[in-house]
């Protein structure tokens, strides 16, 4: 039982915890890619932007350069050196100006595109520059600028330590693309050429010169300076840029493990087939060197449009990654919390919800136990009050119920008890009647026997009687002797009336007329001098069919019996009507005599019960006024309590009444 309860409330917090933090993890992993993505591609769209301020440093570079070459050509004193072949004044002149500029090289050209000189101290001259893109175009009257590629021996004529500056070794990094070779020995030059015009636009010359950008770090640090503006994260510079040539990285301010400027370091393979194969501009976080960036790539072409190196802007993704991850801690710092508030709300929410549960459970276990007073107290205005509430309301109806149910069983016990009591009462009824009705037999066989003998008896003692005068001794014992035999005779005809009834012989019968004759009967009885007679005969009763002669012997004997009750003192009541019904006439005869005991009551009608001392009654009026009545199809009962007289009724039924 333990086991379930708890594990209800249990099952309620588990579930609402499985989706509290399910939702949590959901929330904070979809959270986190958002906050990360969202970050990255601020920082993307930060470095496009970066990537054209680098171009714009670098172009800006460039055209610094052809500045200087134009304006240096342009120059009058130039013009007129080159016209009057003033070449050693010119080339003292014009190696001021290259160191001036910061130029790597500075060569004057004539016309025809043989170098006339170069302002680097013991380089040699005399070759013919006029295949080269930018002289030709300069010798077209063009001032041009370009970022152009060198060979090692175009490097040599232009002086060994450019060759030298240039020449790069390679150096492994992890995720760069596979060596072709060991070292870059090429230079990436900036340069630019101008044509030297005579007043008259002959052309006299062409002025050329240039950068040498491998291992120059002017241009990278100016656009850290610039773009990123220094920005450091733990002590390391988050903004870099870098120019390629080709894939190798030959001026950067990345930095390797040991803090140097990767120079030789190579570009990671995709990055390399996208921007150099293809030419495309690439944005993605890659692998630089020795760090996750986030980066933009793109195309450095010569004059002719070839791809000969790239352009470079990372800044580091460690920041970004670790703002994600700061702002993610602080979301786990309040989730955690929230998590343990929502518990403690949880757990008291499903025991509040458990708690009613469980009051109902304990109720029904008392219910199935028998205690059916067993109410819920749930106060609840919700379903669970409601709940309780029909709970209770069946408890209550269970007690009705099973009160009921008790009550009729023990009025049922009651009647049964009681039809049980009339049953045997019947039972001793009928074995009474059985054993009356064979003693009628016998006595009726008897008198039947003795009716004849006792006739001639009375018959013969009444001439006895006759024929002895008074004075004789014999006439007092032969008066006894005639009394005697009569009342015996009496008797056996009461016997013979009760054991066999005549057939009555129906007539329309006046019932009052029948009750006069019998009063008129009794006024000349000594026994009703002292009796006061009340009469209340209800005028026009209908005439029923019966036996008038029968009928007048059940009223006769019932009018004795109250004399004799109150012992000729007192008011006997007659009454005649008819029924509310109008079926039968009711007749009542009444008595203020001595009534009768409770314990005679059963045995009124028994035929020779009586009351009466021996000699006085045969007990046997009743018994056959009760069956005249029965012939009559009517009924006769009494009420009556000891002391207090009685009342016999007497109802004849009118059905088949005289027209
Ligand atoms: N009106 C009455 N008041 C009180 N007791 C009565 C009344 N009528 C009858 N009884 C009682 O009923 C008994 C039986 O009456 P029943 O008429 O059958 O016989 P009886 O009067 O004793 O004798 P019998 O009628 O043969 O002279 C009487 O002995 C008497 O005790
Ligand atoms: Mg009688």
């Amino acid at each position: 039982m333990k086991v379930g309860r708890s594990s209800l409330r249990t099952k309620l917090i588990l579930s609402y915890l499985f989706v509290i933090v399910l939702g949590g993890i959901l929330s904070l992993v979809v959270g986190s890619r958002i906050i990360r993505d969202t970050l990255l591609t601020q920082a993307q769209a930060k470095i496009r932007y970066d990537l054209s301020s680098a171009r714009m440093v670098f172009d800006g570079k460039l055209s610094d350069i052809r500045d200087v070459v134009r304006l240096t050509a342009a120059r009058e004193s130039l013009r007129d050196g080159l016209a009057k072949g003033r070449t050693d004044i010119l080339r003292r002149y014009l190696g001021r100006v290259r160191s001036e500029n910061s130029l790597d090289t500075l060569n004057l050209l004539a016309a025809d595109g043989r170098v006339l000189f170069r302002t680097v101290d013991g380089v040699s001259a005399g070759d013919d520059m006029s295949p080269d893109g930018l002289v030709r175009r300069a010798m077209a009257r063009q001032a041009v600028a370009a970022p152009q590629i060198f060979s090692r021996e175009a490097l040599l004529r232009e002086g060994k330590d450019l060759a030298e500056r240039a020449a790069i070794s390679f150096l492994p990094t992890p995720r760069a693309a596979p060596p072709t070779g060991d070292r870059e020995t090429s230079g990436m030059m900036l340069r630019a050429a101008a044509p030297v015009l005579a007043e008259d636009g002959t052309l006299l010359g062409v002025l050329e010169g240039g950068v040498l950008v491998n291992r120059n770090f002017e241009i990278v640090d100016l656009v850290k300076e610039l773009v990123f503006k220094d920005e450091r994260y733990k002590g390391r510079e988050t903004g870099t840029s870098t120019i390629f040539l080709g894939d190798v990285r030959i001026a950067t301010n990345v930095r390797n493990e040991r803090g140097e400027r990767a120079i030789g370091t190579r570009l990671s393979d995709e990055v390399r087939r996208a921007v150099l194969d293809e030419g495309r501009t690439w944005l993605a976080r890659a692998f630089v060197v020795t760090d996750w960036y986030i980066t933009a790539y793109e195309p450095i072409r010569d004059a002719e449009g070839r791809i000969i190196g790239i352009l470079y802007a990372g800044i580091l993704e460690k920041p970004f990654l670790d703002e994600a991850a700061r702002v993610l801690r602080t979301f786990a710092l309040v989730a955690v919390p929230s998590v343990a508030v929502l518990f403690a709300i949880l757990f008291f929410a499903a025991t509040r919800i458990v708690r009613p549960l469980r009051l109902m459970a304990a109720a029904t276990r008392k219910i199935a136990q028998g205690d059916l007073s067993h109410t819920v107290e749930v106060r609840s205005r919700d379903e669970l009050g409601a709940l309780a509430d029909s709970f209770n309301l069946m408890t209550a109806r269970l007690r009705e119920a099973n009160a009921r149910l008790m009550e009729w069983g023990t009025t049922l016990e009651k009647k049964v008890e009681e039809r049980t009591r009339e049953l045997r009462e019947i039972q001793d009824h009928l074995v009474q009647s059985e054993k009356l009705a064979s003693i009628g037999k016998l006595a009726a066989g008897i008198a039947h026997e003795i009716n004849n003998p006792l006739g001639g008896i009375l018959i013969y003692s009444h001439l006895v009687l006759e024929d002895t005068p008074p004075h004789r001794p014999h006439h007092e014992n032969l008066k006894k002797i005639v009394k005697e035999t009569t009342r015996c005779r009496d008797i056996v005809k009461g016997l013979l009336d009760f054991a066999r009834p005549k057939d009555p012989e129906m007539a329309p019968t006046d019932v009052v007329d029948v009750l006069k004759k019998c009063l008129a009967f009794t006024e000349r009885q000594a026994l009703f001098q002292n009796i006061r007679v009340e009469k209340d005969f209800r005028p026009d009763l209908p005439r029923l069919v019966g036996d008038g002669a029968q009928l007048q012997q059940v009223f006769m004997n019932l009018i004795l019996n109250a004399a004799e009750a109150m012992n000729g003192h007192g008011t006997l009541s007659l009454r005649a009507f008819l029924n509310p019904a109008r079926t039968e006439i009711v007749i009542e005869i009444g008595d203020t005599g001595h009534g009768i005991s409770e314990e005679d009551k059963p045995r009124l009608f028994e035929p020779f019960f009586t009351t009466k001392e021996v000699g006085k009654g045969t007990g046997l009026g009743l018994a056959i006024s009760y069956g005249i009545v029965r012939k009559h199809s009517g009924s006769i009962d009494f009420r009556s309590e000891a002391g207090q007289g009685a009342v016999f009724t007497v109802r004849l039924p009118l059905q088949g009444r005289a027209a």
